[in-house]
């Protein structure tokens, strides 16, 4: 799958966002190694601390279906109601939930505006000096030896 695939169906994605509260609407298109994507997107909550970002929906979604090897995310979003949609760029949480299941060197974040323009960073770059339990065994995961 192309990077720009993955980015269209993280905009897909976003179209479910729910976010009364931000009005800002992620999408999150997440490749697994079999070829499926897994999308998500933010899902707010008056107790502000309840909401969930885009990127930790399609990881959790993933996981919870036994899928836990992953090679790339594509994450869209911006404020809907301006209209004004940069780079969207995980947040911290975000970045140690993926450094719990990816390699930190293989697994690729893309944030992108549009299929045409994107940045692509490794989670390295996320996260550097991340703690990173896959790397204690021969390159099988500990969530994937459940
Ligand atoms: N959000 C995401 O879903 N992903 C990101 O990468 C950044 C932030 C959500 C959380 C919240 O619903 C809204 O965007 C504003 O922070």
């Amino acid at each position: 799958m192309t990077n720009e695939e993955l980015i269209a169906l993280a905009f897909e994605a976003r179209e479910m966002a729910y976010a009364p509260y931000s009005n800002w609407k992620v999408g999150a298109a997440l490749l697994c190694k079999d070829g499926r994507v897994i999308k998500g997107c933010n899902i707010e909550n008056s107790g502000f601390s309840a909401t969930v970002c885009a990127e930790r929906t399609a990881f959790f979604k993933a996981v919870s279906e036994g899928i836990c090897d992953f090679e790339k995310i594509a994450i869209v979003g911006g404020d809907a109601k301006r209209g004004s949609e940069g780079f969207c760029t995980p947040c911290g949480v975000c970045r140690q939930v993926m450094s719990e299941f990816c390699r930190p060197d293989e697994f690729k974040v893309i944030c992108a505006k549009s299929t045409e323009e994107y940045h692509e960073y490794t989670l390295r770059q996320m996260l550097p000096e991340c703690n990173y339990i896959m790397e204690q065994d021969d390159g099988y995961g500990f969530k994937a030896e459940q």
